[in-house]
């Protein structure tokens, strides 16, 4: 079988450190947001992101990106988010760069600055969403190193009303906008980032009618990260029924993190999207092709048709569904990136 190369719109390779702990925390009764409120969680990886090098960083997240790329991904997004000042958030951005330059895939990067309220504003997260406004941003812009502005709008992050200021700068330096909405709670985010015409909201467990229509009427892409879901053990499902009868297109990713989705597996992605989600393979397969790289503001690739990208992976499987159906590594036969091969032979 042979499909376009994977594009895995959501993840946040470049990181310091190591979670485990967490992992056990959670396993023990403790919750996510328990644990982000007393200082760990995106926060514990902060330390370790500001403490290493460049050249650590690079070297700890090159391996992350060889497993998505040994599986078919031939277009990746990469978010900063774990330095939260502007030299680290920089240091992150040029990392997911030069990440692009070593290996055979597309890696679009993702300013995150928005992602949690580093210890140096406690008390003054406004302080902090003025920081990201007139300083991380302008910096990401000024050197090119961001192709897109994401924010994680929670109670445990940021608010509507302070994310809304994050998008208003990024568009004002014709940067492109997204959002991680409705993972936690109903808070709007989502509505209000497809008010922005924002390309998508992402995890959208609680997501709600108003939510889809604003979806569907500015097209964001919903990218659904069953991955995250699995790991925190959640139970509130993304409406899935509801958006696809509202035709809002579904992308899928792997969000692979140090926290809520430590997962490098793309394939695996797509079995729990339908074990989890109810998607159909098909769906699942679209979300990691078309409507992930429609996510990526790459509208028209992750395509087979005549004219296309030639970025394709052939598969040792007998019909596309058993790409979701198993959890197999080893099957991807062939890789073909830009036209070259780059796996296989
Ligand atoms: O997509 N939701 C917030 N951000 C990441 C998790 C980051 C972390 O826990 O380190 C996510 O799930
Ligand atoms: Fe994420």
């Amino acid at each position: 079988v042979m499909t376009p190369g994977l594009v895995d719109c959501h993840t946040h390779l470049v990181f310091g450190g190591a979670r485990a702990d967490e992992f056990e925390a959670r396993l023990e009764g403790a919750s996510y947001e328990e644990i982000a409120r007393r200082g760990g969680g995106i926060l514990s990886t902060v330390l370790a992101t500001r403490e290493a090098s460049e050249q650590t960083l690079f070297n700890a997240a090159l391996p992350r990106l060889k497993a998505l790329v040994e599986e078919g991904v031939t277009t990746v997004e990469i978010k900063s988010g774990y330095g939260l000042d502007v030299a680290n958030e920089l240091k992150m951005l040029r990392v997911a760069r030069r990440l692009g330059e070593e290996l055979p895939v597309h890696v679009l990067t993702t300013l995150l600055g928005a992602h949690a309220l580093p210890p140096e504003y406690e008390n003054d997260s406004d302080g902090y969403i003025e920081l990201v406004c007139n300083e991380m941003i302008p910096a990401a812009a000024a050197e090119g190193l961001a192709d897109a502005v994401d924010v994680f709008c929670e109670k445990i992050a940021f608010s509507v009303a302070q994310c809304e200021r994050v998008f208003k700068a990024a568009q004002a330096h014709g940067l492109p906008i997204k959002a991680h909405a409705e993972q936690l709670s109903n808070l709007g985010g989502a509505a209000m980032a497809a008010r922005h015409c924002a390309l998508s909201a992402d995890h959208i467990e609680y997501l709600d009618d108003a939510g889809i229509a604003a979806m569907r009427e500015a097209g964001s892409v919903a990218v659904i990260l069953p991955g995250a879901f699995h790991t925190l053990r959640e139970t509130q499902q993304p409406p899935i029924a509801g958006l696809r009868e509202a035709g809002v297109p579904m992308a899928v990713a792997t969000d692979a993190n140090p926290g809520s989705s430590p997962i490098f597996m793309p394939t695996l992605m797509l079995n729990l999207a339908c074990t989890l989600f109810r998607m159909t393979p098909q769906e699942a397969l679209a979300g990691m092709t078309a409507n992930g790289a429609a996510a990526l503001g790459l509208k028209g690739q992750g395509q087979l048709h005549e004219g296309a990208v030639a970025d394709l992976c052939v598969w040792d499987i007998e019909t596309p569904a058993e790409l979701a159906y198993a959890v197999q590594p080893g099957r991807l036969r062939q890789r073909v990136y830009q036209g070259e091969l780059t796996h296989g032979r």
